[in-house]
């Protein structure tokens, strides 16, 4: 399963970790693949406590961050935080807010109650460039990767001047040529199935056009992958290496509260949703009666990113937290891609690990007996 991408990153196995929690990140990359650790919800502060338990953690192994700078948002002429968070606050209008609070009310989920209070700037620029900047003090860290949009110029040039590779999710087809375009040095193409934000065009559809339309950009293949079968029908559409998200949520290493463990545990694949009704753009989901309220006809329509992502912030760390108290599931923030009914089992990350890989050796094994008829 070497592939050039692998050597270009000194890496044994193009398996890639998108993931919140730091346990995963080393987990994934001890065991020959890449933890890459997703930034967007932690403050500059979080994200060095983080970086630093990384550090020393991982050994001679490479990890990579993701940030979030979206190509477009309200408020992206801000150049401060504080302008950024007044220019937020009058946006958000009382009913949205209203409505949030009752939907959390009704359902019993507590109010928040931890120290700590510090509101994270997500899917802003400004939060995003502090990100970047840590990251590269990091020797370990050897990529930077960006969701919803080509980083901006000066990212870029940063990155590599560093030294390092930067690469960016994609959606759509356009994206992923625009990312090209840009000097990217790989896509990320992510499938309609994959959880997090995700476009409309189906894994099967999407990866074999990229990968021939972003030449010879390497493109690491992403959503719908969890066993070693979808593996190898990426690696046969030409993909570089694979990316997953939603496997990993329910990893032995995950950081997760028994209920929301549960709720994945119980889903099948017909159980999740595209919604905008956390962040304010189209995210993989499961249902449950938080995206059903915001759907009706009779609710606020969700706002454009980032003002949704301030409204629901203090949803998502209360529906996370108390993941267990009163009738919290129905209302939480639970983002999975389809792969969910296919996720049975509590693994460690380095069973899974092998378990691709040897599920992917006898898939191709399968493959090659299908001989050709005399
Ligand atoms: C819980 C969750 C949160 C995600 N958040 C981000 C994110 O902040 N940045 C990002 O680039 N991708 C994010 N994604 C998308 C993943 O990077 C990845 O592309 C996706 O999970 C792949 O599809 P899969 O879920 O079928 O494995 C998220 C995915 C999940 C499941």
């Amino acid at each position: 399963m070497q592939t050039e991408f692998c050597k270009q990153l000194g890496i044994e196995v193009p398996i890639f970790a998108f993931t919140h929690c730091r346990d995963v990140v080393v987990a994934v990359s001890k065991a020959g693949g890449v933890g890459v650790l997703g930034a967007v919800g932690f403050s500059p502060a979080q994200l060095k406590e983080e970086l630093d338990w990384i550090d020393a953690h991982i050994g001679d192994h490479i990890y990579g961050v993701d940030t979030v700078i979206p190509q477009k948002y309200e408020g992206m002429d801000k150049s401060t935080p504080e302008e950024l968070v007044a220019m937020i606050q009058a946006a958000i209008p009382q009913e949205h807010r209203d409505f949030t609070e009752k939907l959390l009310a009704d359902h019993g989920v507590p109010p928040w109650s931890e120290a700590g209070d510090e509101v994270t700037l997500s899917f802003s620029a400004v939060q995003a460039q502090a990100q970047v900047d840590e990251a590269l003090t990091r020797p370990k860290c050897r990529l930077i990767v960006n969701a919803l949009g080509t980083p901006p110029d000066d990212v870029i040039k940063q990155v590599h001047d560093s030294g390092r590779l930067i690469g960016a999710l994609a959606g759509r087809l356009k994206h992923g040529i625009h990312h090209k375009e840009a000097g990217l040095d790989f896509v990320v193409c992510q499938g309609a199935e994959g959880g997090g934000h995700a476009g409309e065009v189906t894994s099967m559809v999407l990866w074999p056009q990229m990968v021939d339309a972003v030449a010879p950009l390497p493109v690491l293949a992403a959503g719908g992958i969890a066993d070693g079968r979808q593996v190898l029908a990426a690696m046969s559409m030409g993909a570089q290496g694979v990316w997953m998200g939603s496997r990993w949520l329910n990893s032995a290493e995950a950081h997760a509260e028994p209920a929301q463990r549960d709720s994945y545990m119980q889903a099948t694949s017909e159980d999740t949703v595209r919604s905008r009704s956390f962040t304010g753009k189209t995210a993989r989901m499961l249902k449950n009666e938080w995206t059903e309220a915001w759907e009706r006809p009779d609710t606020p329509d969700p706002l454009p990113m980032p003002l949704q992502g301030y409204l629901t912030f203090d949803a998502v760390r209360r529906t996370s937290r108390y993941a267990g108290a009163g009738e919290t599931q129905k209302v939480a923030f639970n983002p999975i891609g389809q792969v969910v009914g296919q996720i049975n089992e509590i693994e460690s990350c380095r069973d899974i690990m092998f378990r691709l890989q040897s599920e992917y050796l006898e898939a191709l094994e399968a493959v090659n007996t299908l001989t050709p008829a005399d």
